[in-house]
């Protein structure tokens, strides 16, 4: 289990954040990541806008260090979609493998998948993780990176875990 390690929630939503769309996708994240033995930190709908996204992101880490921050929404191409714009200035290390991977697995479900801009990054020891909005698309991009992320927050931590285990 992992409850060493703290997670947040952020949903990038402008309806959502005027309260008018209920947030499944959030609620299924913050269900899911704590029943894998996260805990909890932090939850928050917040609207696409990239300065709040900025400005919320760099909270979650260098205020509050939380070591796994997961953002759902705002990945894809209509104009008001600015998250992994938001995370351009946020990361410092991007990690271009998770991002294909959910990305690749993805187009085995639907062809739209290809269509989601979202990417993932460390900053600090915070390793963020930018999911698509949907209820549907957040349980299949999780269900790829889900097995990696224990490795990947020991590592970024500086872990000496064996990388040839699995
Ligand atoms: N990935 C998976 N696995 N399943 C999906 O249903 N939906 C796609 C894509 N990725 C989807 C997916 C769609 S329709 C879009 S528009 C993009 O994610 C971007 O979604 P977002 O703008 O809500 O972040």
């Amino acid at each position: 289990m992992h409850e060493n390690y703290s997670f947040a929630v952020l949903t990038m939503s402008d309806k959502g954040s005027r309260g008018e769309r209920e947030d499944t996708s959030g609620q299924y994240l913050q269900e899911k990541l704590a029943e894998e033995g996260y805990r909890l930190q932090s939850y928050k709908v917040i609207p696409d806008n990239q300065q709040i996204i900025i400005d919320s992101l760099i909270r979650l880490v260098d205020d509050e260090k939380i070591a796994l921050i997961v953002t759902t929404g705002g990945t894809g191409v209509s104009p008001s979609d600015i998250t992994p714009e938001a995370m351009a200035s946020v990361i410092e290390r991007e990690i271009p493998g998770m991002a294909e991977a959910m990305r690749s697995a993805s187009l085995l479900k639907t062809s739209r998948a290809m269509l989601s801009r979202g990417k993932v990054g460390i900053r600090k020891e915070s390793l963020i993780i930018n999911l698509p909005g949907s209820l549907k698309a957040v349980k299949e991009n999780l269900a790829v990176v889900l097995p990696v992320i224990p490795h990947a927050l020991e590592k970024i931590r500086g872990g000496e875990g064996d990388c040839g285990v699995v």
